[in-house]
């Protein structure tokens, strides 16, 4: 009875809180008070009429918050989300000063507070120990940004900002539970610091810290390789990251007694960045809006519950520390934001922060959760707890009013308010074509006859007007804003968005593997970066091929070591196939981005120069790209046709889902027949996308030996034989297959593909021949004992038989002819050398 009787006080109290949530969100929407602060404001409110009127609101005002709930339920779900939803790329460029800030950061303004309230309040005639200050201080150096972020994303700042602001509090949750962790210690423990206790200090940090990172990365790692083996299952793959959530929290923190904070940061960043990949297309939508919904009750849960905390009366006893903490907080953060950013910036590959950013930055840094489930976990022997808490809830209370009532304000007068111009310049140019489309669409619409004449002219009139309006706003911005430059670096980064928004269409179809889709969004976002910096766009596709260039060092390595040599070769092939894939992505991509620039043509929105060159641009990237699959299809039809084959499958497959969840929207099909055609579907999907095909590419040396005009006379039984002695090989586009001057011990025989034949004399390279599929070449080395006489490359993708010394010496032994052709084709080559 007991139980039940509790468990329908938790229920009651919860859900009264969540509906009182869900009334303030639906009022903030109308005043301009972020949603946290109000709901501080609406608790503080229901404890004043619980305190008047006891039998109004029972229960509500003794509703507590446990730091264990905080700690253990809260944190996690608010980090983790923060974490996932946070760019980790973006991240990684700002992670200078987001980190500055957040480790010595904190740790400065740990002392800078407990060293101004110890000195300040013992004038008061307060004791408050140097140790305990600054655990004081520890505990209210954690920023707790939510109302400022989400102010953020309502006024479109800057991104740069965001992550900036974002970040650090993301990180100085860590540091601050770590140090309030260890200082708790300290002060209840020895009550005193001592060099010994604040080395082993330091070392715990360290430990602490990267531990919790390490623990946090492996399970997400171990996530994400799950998440990728699950199809489409938005139950499941929920659960996984929920799971991982809270997970890595508390194995950090009871298993290894690391940071747990710090486990979740590493567990959202990686399954945001590199897992997001792995969870399928339609569950990603569905997952952010979960996680959204979730942060939203934790958020809402702990700021009324922070309001209905608060004790006026006590507050005001306390008044005067109250005073002296904010006064300390004010101080340590302006000489944080404004002592450390600019020495941050200075280091080398730190873009600076700017001097507004560091207002935000300062005006911006609220206190909240962190801090008050930080101390209300302090262990209840610690004679100072109950002024502690009050003293947080104090300054909580006074970031939430006085900062967080006023940072809008701030960013608007800054003019951080303004969305960055790339972003206005898409929206125009995105309505502009929205709007050209409507308007050519209308004459069929009227000629239907069911518009009366005059109705049709007013709508002709009326999306004339609408279109030149946005003309018109595009050539006020072009005006007033944009130099010829920038236009130019506007349009190539709008084709490159829609290359991307083609390559993700692409992935999510399940056209193109995980791995090419995010080689080509790595190639992109280089790209970008390097317009960003206004580098030559063409010179950035070269990182790709230097990466190249090492595996295939490696794989030649591996061709010498015995057992390797397989799967050096299958690498090889599957390098024919991903080329493929991208040769594939590429062509897609350009020819949209080519009717792209034409529909910008036709709005005239962009001028005639950059719209010519950004149009040859994309052209012959597009016929690079058509060349390259039309040549892998001239090589290896077989292999073009079974991928073909495979992706038309999936295309009809794709469209028999469609159809059928379109059928059971309308309510023609019931729904439980519809997901078990969709289940089978998405089955036979998930083998098409799964199975690679390279067996394709490899030729069955029977059907070569036919092609090869000295195998002639060889009767088609003894291919067999032949056959076995000798190697498959396959080479990408431009690989070195013989090097001039080597020592050589094998000749080969072209399969597939064209090679080339040049030779280097006193440093001048000239080319001798090029070879194709029945020719052979490396026979000169192995008749004559001499090194390799020229170097041969691969020119397009091609496959290989190579026929070792020992094997060849057989084989010449049983037909004889052969040796002749050999010799003579050796000759004639020597001379046309010689010549
Ligand atoms: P080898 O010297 O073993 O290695 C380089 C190979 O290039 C050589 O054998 C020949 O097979 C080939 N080669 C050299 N010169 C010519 C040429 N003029 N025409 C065609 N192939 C050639």
């Amino acid at each position: 009875m007991e139980e039940a009787h509790h468990i329908g006080e938790v229920v009651g109290g919860v859900t009264a809180l969540l509906l009182i949530a869900a009334g303030v969100l639906a009022f903030t929407k109308k005043v301009k008070v972020p949603f946290t602060v109000l709901l501080v404001i609406v608790g503080m409110i229901l404890r004043a009429i619980s305190e008047a009127y006891p039998h109004l609101l029972p229960g509500i005002a003794e509703f507590e918050i446990s730091p264990g709930l905080i700690l253990f339920v809260f944190l996690p779900t608010l980090i983790f989300e923060s974490a996932f939803n946070l760019d980790a790329r973006h991240l990684g460029h700002n992670l200078g000063p987001v980190l500055t800030l957040a480790v010595p950061g904190l740790l400065a303004s740990t002392f800078v507070i407990g060293g101004i309230v110890w000195f300040l309040t013992s004038l008061l005639d307060v004791t408050i120990p140097f140790s305990s200050a600054l655990l004081l201080g520890a505990i209210l150096s954690a920023t707790d940004p939510v109302s400022v972020v989400s102010l953020f994303k309502k006024l479109g700042v800057p991104e740069r900002l965001t992550i900036l602001v974002e970040g650090e509090s993301l990180f100085n949750d860590a540091t601050s539970i770590v140090l309030a962790a260890i200082l708790t210690d300290i002060v209840v423990k020895s009550g005193a610091l001592t060099a010994g206790t604040v080395l082993d200090g330091v070392t715990t940090f360290f430990i602490v810290f990267l531990g919790g990172l390490v623990v946090g990365g492996l399970m997400a790692y171990v996530a994400g390789i799950v998440l990728g083996k699950v199809e489409e299952d938005p139950s499941i793959e929920i659960t996984l990251t929920t799971v991982l959530a809270y997970l890595s929290f508390f194995v950090a923190e009871a298993i290894f007694h690391v940071s747990g904070v710090m486990a979740v940061i590493a567990a959202g960043l990686l399954l945001g960045g590199w897992g997001r990949m792995k969870i399928s297309v339609k569950v990603r939508n569905y997952l952010e809006h979960f996680w959204e919904y979730i942060a939203f009750v934790a958020n809402a849960l702990i700021f009324l519950l922070v309001g209905l905390r608060v004790d006026l009366h006590e507050l005001w006893s306390a008044i005067a520390i109250v005073g002296i903490v904010i006064l300390a907080m004010l101080i340590s953060r302006t000489g944080v934001v404004y002592g450390l950013t600019p020495i941050v910036g200075r280091l080398p590959g730190v873009e600076p922060v700017e001097t507004r950013y560091q207002h935000i930055m300062f005006w911006g840094g609220l206190r909240g959760a962190i801090a008050l489930a930080i101390v209300l976990s302090l262990p209840e022997e610690f004679a100072l707890r109950e002024l502690f808490i009050t003293l947080v809830i104090g300054a909580v209370l006074f970031t939430l009013l006085v900062p967080g009532l006023t940072i809008e304000f701030l960013v608007r007068k800054l003019g951080l308010d303004v969305a960055p111009l790339p972003d206005r310049v898409a929206r125009l140019e995105g309505e502009g074509v929205a709007k050209q489309h409507a308007l050519d669409r209308l004459p069929e619409l009227l000629k239907g006859g069911l518009f009366s004449m005059s109705v049709g002219k007013e709508l002709q009139e009326y999306c004339t007007e609408d279109l030149e309006e946005t003309h018109h706003q595009m050539e006020k911005i072009r005006a007033q804003e944009l130099d010829h430059e920038t236009e130019g670096q506007l349009a190539i980064l709008r084709a490159f968005a829609e290359e991307k928004s083609v390559y993700i269409h692409l992935f999510n179809e399940g056209q193109i593997s995980e791995r090419t889709f995010r080689d080509m969004i790595a190639e992109l976002t280089f790209q970008v970066d390097a317009i960003r910096h206004t580098e030559q766009i063409e010179n950035v596709h070269s990182h790709r091929f230097s990466r190249r260039r090492v595996e295939n060092f490696f794989l030649n390595l591996f061709d010498r070591l015995p057992g390797l040599s397989r799967v050096a070769e299958r690498a090889r092939l599957a390098h024919i196939a991903s080329d493929y894939e991208r040769a594939w992505a590429h062509c897609q991509g350009s020819a949209s981005v080519l009717e792209m620039i034409d529909n910008l043509a036709q709005m005239e929105s962009l001028p005639d120069d950059i719209r010519d060159t950004l149009h040859a641009r994309y052209e012959r990237w597009h016929e690079t790209a058509v060349r390259q699959l039309d040549q892998t299809a001239g090589q290896y039809p077989e292999f073009v046709a079974s991928l073909q084959g495979r992706q038309g499958r999936r295309i009809v497959l794709l469209a028999q889902v469609e159809t059928i969840e379109e059928q059971e929207e309308y309510g023609t099909l019931p729904r439980p027949v519809a997901e078990t055609l969709i289940e089978d579907i998405n089955h036979q999907l998930s083998h098409l996308r799964r199975s690679v095909e390279v067996s394709q590419l490899r030729v069955e040396p029977t059907e070569l030996l036919r092609k090869v005009p000295f195998f002639q006379g060889v009767p088609p039984d003894e291919f067999t034989d032949i056959a076995n002695k000798m190697r498959s090989r396959t080479f990408t586009e431009g690989g070195t297959i013989i090097q001039q001057d080597t020592k050589g011990d094998s000749m080969f025989l072209i399969a597939r593909g064209v090679v080339r034949v040049s030779r280097e004399d006193d440093g001048v390279s000239r080319d001798l021949a090029t070879l194709m599929a029945g020719e052979f070449f490396g026979e000169m080395a192995l008749l004559h004992g001499e090194p390799r006489t020229a170097t041969v490359r691969s020119i397009t993708p091609s496959s290989l038989y190579e026929l070792n010394r020992d094997d060849l010496d057989e084989v010449i032994e049983k037909y004889p002819d052969m040796q002749a052709a050999l010799h003579q084709a050796s000759e004639e080559r020597k001379a046309q050398m010689a010549g």
